[in-house]
């Protein structure tokens, strides 16, 4: 366990209560999924199809890691609001532009915390007759007991509490934070 960086002039006041993961143990874990990914996908179209808003800083770091070709597009779905627990709600606002059919899907997330949201985007995305489809995720709670789908790629297990940095977001602060902390 890290110790909470003193006064980050990022947190507005806000204390944290403990980093969970730092910028160094991120960058290494993501640089081994990338090889993970590169190893997984021998032939085929590959699209990452990255989860908005909170996979953002993940996907961006991940790809640069994936040696091979690819394409990149994003979803956009929303199910917390500004509450720290998971409504289970999930709206699609965005819907990807491009064609799946016939392409690896790799739908990537910064955290799967109920699975509500993942159950929906899969069920929706099976339905495009992609040629595989499979979950990667940075961090996985590990209670999501309604989730259907396996998550093929998991950065780390997380812990049970609520998280941001990282592309993690408290009503839609913190997401800039080049570290993953749980809040105080
Ligand atoms: C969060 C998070 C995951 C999802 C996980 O997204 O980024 O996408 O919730 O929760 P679940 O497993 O319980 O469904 P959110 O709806 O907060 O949107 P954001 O990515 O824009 O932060």
């Amino acid at each position: 366990m890290t110790a909470p960086a003193a006064a980050d002039p990022r947190l507005s006041g806000r204390a944290l209560k403990r980093i969970a993961y730092d910028e160094e143990t991120i960058a290494k874990r993501v640089a081994e999924m990338g090889e993970e990914i590169t190893d997984a996908y021998p032939d085929g179209e590959l699209l990452v199809l990255g989860l908005l808003k909170g996979s953002f800083i993940f996907l961006s770091d991940l790809v640069r890691h994936i040696r091979r070709p690819l394409q990149v597009d994003f979803l956009v779905a929303s199910s917390y609001g500004d509450a720290t627990e998971s409504s289970g709600v999930v709206r699609l606002l965005y819907d990807p532009e491009t064609r799946l059919e016939g392409k690896h899907i790799l739908l990537v997330e910064d955290i799967v915390d109920s699975g509500r949201t993942l159950n929906r985007l899969m069920a929706l995305l099976g339905k495009r007759a992609p040629r595989s489809l499979e979950i990667c995720a940075l961090l996985h709670k590990n209670i999501a007991t309604e989730l259907q789908y396996e998550t093929k790629f998991v950065g780390f297990d997380a812990p049970h509490e609520f998280l941001v940095g990282y592309g993690l977001d408290h009503a839609e602060n913190f997401r800039h934070l080049p570290y993953i902390a749980s809040l105080q």
